[in-house]
């Protein structure tokens, strides 16, 4: 399969070809992605709480983000690969940010980053992309403002949400991360712009959908978001596999003369 790259991915909106996205946070998972076919694997900074087990996306570092993009690049030499730049991305300065985004550019050889914004930040988008480093931007529920928000809620502000859209397609975003917001908005939007939207809880209008790889597998950690399908159940199958492991072992019934050497 030939790799993609931001033209390709773009294009895809024109040629009314859906986009498919997946999150990935190390190389075996990211090389079983990429050789499904999945256009774009998006190295979130929701491997804070899938990968570490934290509360939220908050504490995970830019060190983290490179640490794993290197490792999901390695593995997809296929896919679009984008980075999340971890809080508070925007309200570095200029200067910082496009520092950090160059960083995760050069250490993982990931093609493009992506923050969570606003308007307002419009700004840092357009040094990014005048900086030759491809923004996906992400409106709508923005993760990274759980506090200020009092939670994981649906954005409801239609206006603010066209506005923020238009300005990111404006200051040079390749594409947007639609979370959680109402589908019949998220469809008006996408006919408006030129660049791809990508939903997650955004509905079927948008040009493409993400999802949390392992919401994706059925290995959940908690409550499941109503905008997730599991498309498999790998978490039960994982603890019944290694149940199986543990029963074998303690009745000696594992290794057997096929696993040993003699
Ligand atoms: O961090 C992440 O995984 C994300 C996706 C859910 C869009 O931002």
């Amino acid at each position: 399969m030939p790799a993609m790259n931001i033209p390709n991915f773009v294009d895809k909106k024109k040629r009314g070809e859906k986009i498919t996205m997946l999150t990935a946070y190390d190389y075996t998972m990211a090389s079983l992605l990429d050789k499904a076919g999945v256009d774009g694997l998006l190295v979130g900074d929701s491997l804070g709480m899938v990968v570490q087990g934290k509360e939220n996306t908050l504490p995970v570092t830019l060190e983290e983000m490179i640490y794993h993009a290197e490792m999901v690049a390695r593995g997809a030499p296929s896919s679009l690969v984008v980075v999340d730049l971890p809080f508070p991305a925007q309200y570095l300065g200029l200067e910082k940010t496009i520092e950090n985004a160059a960083k995760v550019l050069k250490k993982s050889s990931a093609q493009a980053v992506k923050i969570e914004v606003g308007a307002d930040d419009a700004g840092v988008v357009k040094a990014l992309s005048a900086a030759g480093i491809p923004v996906m931007a992400h409106c709508g529920l923005r993760p990274q403002a759980v506090h200020q928000m009092g939670g994981y809620k649906v954005h409801r502000d239609q206006k603010q949400l066209h506005t923020d859209v238009q300005a990111m397609e404006k200051a040079g975003a390749f594409a947007v991360v639609l979370e959680c917001v109402p589908a019949a908005a998220a469809s008006e939007i996408s006919t408006q712009i030129a660049i791809p939207t990508i939903g997650i809880g955004a509905g079927t209008g948008c040009d493409g959908q993400i999802l949390v790889i392992y919401d994706l597998l059925g290995i959940p950690d908690g409550n499941v978001p109503k905008h997730v399908k599991a498309y498999a159940a790998l978490g039960e199958q994982i603890v019944a596999a290694v149940k199986d492991y543990c029963t074998d072992v303690r009745n000696g019934d594992f290794p057997t003369d096929d696993q040993t050497f003699v």
